[in-house]
């Protein structure tokens, strides 16, 4: 970054809004599949959330013989969507020139119909976006998108240049400069480095003694080069009286060949800590608070613009909405659309960024009278730390606990072939007209699978 963080990425931030524009021009919804030139979508990162847009292809358009040729990558062996693609590729995606090679191997035109969607963080961002930038490739939802979103510094300008409700925050190159733009704040502050995700690096600092510690924490386990990082004021009281929601939006095309922007549902989420634990559907915040993360998320989505989903983190405390961050791409706590909405995050995805119609019902509630929660699924904590291989999983122990206790749900098992301690390998969700009681038993149920998962 040049001498001035927030000028360069103002700037930035403008040049994303003045290609959006031609970027936009040049889209064209996709009005005829074809197997003999099937259009082409990458999913770069096939964990739980690349195999939910990769699996919609076979489900709802017939896979390649449909018309939609499915890859992957992902950087080890037996990972969760390798074997729903058509086509899979095993590489470091950190490394850039393995995956503009790669990415050129299955799209050797950018020009015929395609999309590429960024399923994690922990790829070499610049480099495909900068092949959609230079090049013409179509990644979702435009190539400044993602380079927007992995950024916190620009995902707070982006919210000011929007002027969205955000929690007071300040951008800090030190320690002393953590003191001097947070000085106003009340303490606690959050300390958090500008690209990671899953609280990589993130520190609460509840006296001005602790920001030192917390900066070297935020350095030391950022990506990409690490001096700087965000402070932000902290909310206690979202934990304890607040709730937390993702905002899912889409761009797509409507029948007129129009792109237009479209609300899901707002999800609900809660954690113990700072990673994904349990999420669900229909949210119970108000009406009026409804409005207002959907009025944000509508103008973030419009100002990056193309074609995909948006996943706008948002806090509600006391009847305020702040916008938390962004990322362009479906999101962990929406997995649980795949059991509430008539079309899954995955599949929305697959369709709205390839240019294949999506109706105003395909985004509406599935079930009514119930709230869904899924609830994670994790690997146990072990105190060597090392990784374990799966030895089996039992699956009709699960089932028949469900059925004795009378349990409606399901599970959702990612068949990741080794665990680290405390890895997400699946998802059991319930449902309940009671909320508390939903929750209840997702967690149960997910508890109930942790043991029945063997490792060694
Ligand atoms: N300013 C804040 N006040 C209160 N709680 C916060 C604040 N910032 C973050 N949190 C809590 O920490 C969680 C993770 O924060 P955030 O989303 O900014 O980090 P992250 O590393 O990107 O995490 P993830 O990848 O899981 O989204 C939030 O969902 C929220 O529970
Ligand atoms: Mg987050």
């Amino acid at each position: 970054m040049a001498e001035n963080p927030a000028e360069e990425r103002l700037r930035l931030l403008s040049e994303a809004e003045a290609f959006k524009r031609e970027f936009e021009r040049k889209l064209t919804p996709i009005e005829c599949l074809s197997p003999r030139s099937p259009a082409v979508f990458i999913s770069v990162g096939g964990g739980e959330l690349g195999d939910l847009a990769l699996t919609a292809a076979g489900r709802l358009l017939g896979g390649a013989n449909g018309g939609v040729r499915t890859v992957v990558f992902d950087r080890y062996e037996g990972f969760p969507a390798q074997d729903s693609a058509d086509a899979y590729e095993i590489f470091d995606m950190l490394n850039g020139d393995m995956l503009e090679e790669a990415v050129k191997k299955y799209i050797p035109d950018p020009d015929e119909p395609h999309a590429i969607y960024l399923e994690i963080e922990r790829v070499d961002t610049f480099r495909v976006c900068k092949l959609g930038i230079e090049d013409g490739y179509r990644v979702a939802s435009t190539p400044y998108g993602p380079l927007i979103c992995m950024d916190r510094h620009m995902t707070k300008l982006m919210f000011d240049r929007l002027n969205l409700p955000r929690v007071e925050w300040a951008y800090a190159g030190s320690p002393e400069e953590i003191r001097k733009a947070a000085r106003d704040f009340n303490l606690p502050v959050i300390i958090k480095p500008l690209m990671t995700s899953s609280g990589h690096g993130t520190t609460i600092a509840h006296q001005w003694s602790d920001v030192e510690e917390a900066y070297d924490f935020a350095v030391k386990h950022a990506r990409g080069k690490g001096s700087e990082v965000v402070v932000e004021r902290f909310l206690p009281e979202l934990k304890s009286q607040g709730t937390e929601i993702t905002q899912l939006v889409v761009r797509h095309f409507d029948g007129d060949g129009k792109i237009v922007t479209s609300m899901l549902p707002p999800v609900e989420h809660r954690r113990p800590g700072a990673t994904y634990h349990e999420s669900w559907l229909p949210a119970t915040i108000p009406e009026e608070a409804v409005r207002k993360c959907q009025e944000s998320a509508g103008k973030i989505a419009e100002f990056i613009g193309g074609l995909g989903i948006f996943a706008v983190e948002q806090f509600y405390v006391e009847g305020k909405v702040y916008n938390n961050e962004v990322a362009n791409r479906p999101h962990d706590t929406g997995m649980i659309t795949r059991w509430m909405l008539n079309l899954d995050e995955g599949a929305v995805q697959l369709l709205s960024t390839l240019g294949l119609p999506i109706l105003k019902r395909d985004l509406e509630l599935a079930r009514s009278g119930v709230y869904g929660v899924a609830h994670v699924v994790l690997a146990p904590k072990r105190e060597n730390h090392r990784e374990a291989p799966v030895k089996c999983w039992k699956l009709w122990e699960v089932k028949r606990y469900m059925e004795a206790e009378g349990y409606q749900g399901d599970l959702w098992y990612f068949g990741k072939p080794a665990a680290y301690p405390g890895r997400r390998m699946g998802l059991a969700v319930a449902f309940h007209e009671n909320l508390e009681e939903a929750r209840r038993r997702a967690e149960e149920i997910a508890h109930y699978t942790e043991d029945r998962i063997f490792y060694g």
